[in-house]
This record gives C-alpha cells, structure tokens and sequence, in this order.
C-alpha cells in the first residue's frame, strides 16, 4: 500500500474501525498516533499491535477541542519529524427521529462528527503543506450520500465532511497533499451497538442487513482496507474521492 516508515495521527483509534484502521497500518508498517478521548482504549489498541513491523503510540486527545489536536500534532512531530497520514475516524451518534431531539445533542453530535474532523484538518494542514506531501482520510458514513432515519444531525455532519473533504482537496492539492472520504455501511462496533440498543435493536440491524446487498454488516476490517489504500502511495493519483464500503448499500455514480 506504500505506507512504509509513513506517520499516522488515526482519532478514535481505541475502537472499532478506528481500531482496526490503526492495526491496519501498523501491520503495513506506519507509525501510528492512536488518538482516542478514551486513552485505555488506546493503549489497548497499541498492544494489539505489538509485533507488528509498524509502531503504536497511544495519546489522549478530544476532537472537540482545537488546543488538544494542535498539541498532538505537535508532539507528533516532535516524535517522528512529520506528518504524512490524518485518519479522521472518532465519531458519535444517538438514534432518535429528529422531532424527538434537541438542542443538546445537535451540539454534541456536530461537535465531534464535524468540528471535530474540521480542527483535525486546521491541526496538520501547516505540517503537511511545508513537506509538500499528506494524506488526509475521513470517515463519513452511507447517511450522509443518502440519509437515515433516525440520524438526521448526523447525517448532515458527514454530508458536510464530503463537501469539506472536496473543497479542502481543491484548495491544497498543489501542495501535493491528497484528501479522501470512506463511507461505511452499518459495521459491527461498539457504536453500533449503543445507536442500535433497547428492545428493538435486533429488528433495526435486521432491516439494515436486509438493505445491503451482501446481506451483512461490515467489519471493522472490511473500512480499514479502504482506508490503507487512500492513506498510503497506492492512491497516490485520488483526491476529493468518496468511496463507500457498504456491500452495495450505497451505489452512487
Ligand atoms: N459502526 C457503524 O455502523 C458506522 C457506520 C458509518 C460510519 N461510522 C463512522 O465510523 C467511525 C468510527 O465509528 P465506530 O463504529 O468504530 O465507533 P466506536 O464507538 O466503536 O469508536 C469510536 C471511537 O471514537 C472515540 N471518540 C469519541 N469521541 C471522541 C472525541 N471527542 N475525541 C477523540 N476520540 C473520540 C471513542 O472513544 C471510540 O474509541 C465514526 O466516525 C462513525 O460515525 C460507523
């Protein structure tokens, strides 16, 4: 994937995809920043990836907040002299129909589902536009190219992220710096399972299944191959691309 010897900041790397992103790019041999608000979360991930002929580093670091993300990218550099990989991966939702939501959980689903990603691009845009090289990959998800009940504020975070990566992608690509999207289907992680809780959970992940055309829910790992393919030289020639990974859940044009 030509991700040798590259260093990595993946947020969210303390579970789910962003956990199976991060052992994705050890094993290709990155060095990866595993940056997760839950920082045990995070030293898990890095044993997970011990033998792998990367190296992990856990640090604690809340999206919300642009101090804590300019501090990591600093101490990354600090650490190992650049920048090349930003995986805009930590998120969060709660599934409710949007007459029934509020002010409170707008704010928080947009602060960490797109202030967040946006603080995480203003931290190592100066880094990578000095080297003349990076590669920035967010995560967005199938609601934000087609919608989802229940997830209406979150949808329009990761429909903003497409419409952020595009731009952002126009603007540095001549600086040689590549901006990408991944856009998961329904995948079996933590946050699935919290969205998806209660009585009527099954019946909800059943339907989902049912409108996949693989008739399954993704894995972890299925996001990270797609991830390790824009992160690294493979895609060397992809910008303002969006790409979902969602067993033809989503078949846009
Ligand atoms: N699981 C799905 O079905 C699905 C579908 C589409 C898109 N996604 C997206 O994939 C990404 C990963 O989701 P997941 O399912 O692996 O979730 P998860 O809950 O398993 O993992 C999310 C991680 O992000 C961390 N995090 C949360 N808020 C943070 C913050 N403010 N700062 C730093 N870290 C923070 C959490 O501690 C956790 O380790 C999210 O962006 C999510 O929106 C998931």
């Amino acid at each position: 994937m030509g991700l040798e010897g590259k260093t990595a900041i993946v947020t969210g790397g303390g579970s789910g995809i962003g956990r199976a992103i991060c052992l994705r790019l050890a094993q290709d041999g990155a060095r990866v920043a595993v940056a997760d608000i839950n920082v045990a979360a995070a030293h898990e991930t890095v044993s997970l990836a011990g033998g792998a002929p990367g190296e992990a580093w856990a640090v604690e670091c809340d999206i919300t907040d642009l101090e804590a993300v300019r501090r990591l990218a600093g101490d990354l550099r600090q650490r190992w002299g650049r920048i090349d990989v930003l995986v805009n991966n930590a998120g969060w939702d709660r599934m409710e129909p949007f007459m029934q939501s509020g002010p409170e959980t707008w704010d928080r689903v947009i602060a960490i589902n797109l202030r967040g990603p946006i603080n995480c691009f203003a931290a190592v845009l100066p880094a990578m536009v000095e080297q003349g090289s990076g590669s920035i990959v967010s995560i967005s998800s199938d609601a934000g190219r087609v919608g989802s009940s229940g997830e209406a504020v979150y949808s329009a975070c990761k429909a903003g992220i497409i419409g952020f990566s595009k731009t952002i992608a126009r603007e540095v690509a001549r600086h040689r710096i590549r901006v990408n999207v991944v856009c998961p289907g329904p995948t079996r992680t933590a946050l699935l399972n919290e969205i998806t809780g209660g009585e009527t959970g099954a019946a909800i992940i059943d339907a989902m299944v049912r409108g996949v055309p693989f008739r399954r829910l993704g894995e972890p790992e299925d996001i990270a191959g797609a991830v390790a393919f824009f992160a690294g030289d493979d895609s060397a020639f992809c910008t303002g691309q969006v790409l979902s990974v969602s067993g033809g859940l989503t078949m846009a044009g």
